[in-house]
């Protein structure tokens, strides 16, 4: 697998003092932080949007380049992904992540008043139009949504229409502090074996006592809310996810 990146969800911090979160999970020397919007429509819940990334961007410095320490890893559960990518990108997203589920059941409009588009999102063209904005691209697929939906689209001949990360959730997304479902790790497995360079995303009930299952099945990029914000030595627990990925 590539090296770990470590990617601290704020999901779990206080919502009062996200920009400190940031900050201290900087100095924890988290690689990525995982920023988690939520619509209230594609999963049961809401968080935050553009506006509060776009200021927690002045709290972390920009990555260097795209990969880099303190690139914003943002994972849209939100029903219209295509919607909203260049508002993010603005606000200062480095990685779009967005839902399969999401891609293929939404409008292709590129703009949040846009009424009149009718034709269809796809994940390749998403994924080449968050490439055009100049992000990452990264999608994600849900427990009940098979791994075999991916592979059509990490084959795509045109590789800007290829994902630069899969994301395996290991939760129901929604909320923070779920139990995690070692039952995903298979999809993690089948991916690594077909592709050993692609960073491969778990997210959902990571901690000290399931990073082990994870790390062996291939997963290099390590999402972690509760375990981080909720441990007493958060710098400790990084490390520990770390060396179970670098191993
Ligand atoms: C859940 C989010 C996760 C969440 C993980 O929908 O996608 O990123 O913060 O939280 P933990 O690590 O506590 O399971
Ligand atoms: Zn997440």
């Amino acid at each position: 697998s590539p090296p770990a990146i470590i990617n601290p969800s704020v999901l779990s911090a206080d919502f009062a003092e996200l920009g400190k979160a940031c900050r201290d999970a900087m100095d924890w020397k988290s690689d990525w932080l995982h920023l988690d919007v939520m619509d209230g429509h594609f999963v049961p819940n809401m968080t935050f949007g553009a506006p509060v990334i776009g200021k927690l961007r002045k709290h972390v410095d920009r990555p260097k380049e795209a990969g880099g320490l303190g690139t914003f890893d943002c994972h849209m559960m939100i029903a219209e992904p295509m919607r909203w990518a260049s508002i993010f990108r603005d606000a200062g997203a480095d990685m779009y992540c967005f839902h399969y589920e999401a891609a293929v059941t939404s409008v292709g409009a590129k703009d949040p008043a846009d009424t009149q588009t009718t034709e269809k999102c796809t994940p390749k063209n998403l994924i080449r139009y968050i490439h055009e904005l100049g992000m990452q691209a990264g999608i994600a697929i849900k427990p009940k949504t098979g791994v075999d939906v991916l592979w059509d689209i990490l084959a795509a001949e045109d590789e800007k229409e290829r994902p630069d990360m899969v994301l395996i959730m290991t939760v129901e997304p929604g909320f923070g502090g779920q139990k995690f479902m070692a039952s995903e790790l298979h999809k993690v497995t089948a991916l690594r074996e077909k592709y050993p360079n692609l960073n491969i995303e778990v997210d959902g009930g990571l901690a000290e006592g399931t990073i082990d299952q994870a790390a062996e099945a291939g997963a290099n990029v390590i999402v972690a809310g509760s375990a981080v914000f909720g441990a007493k030595d958060p710098a400790h627990v990084i490390q520990v996810l770390r060396d179970a990925v670098d191993k």
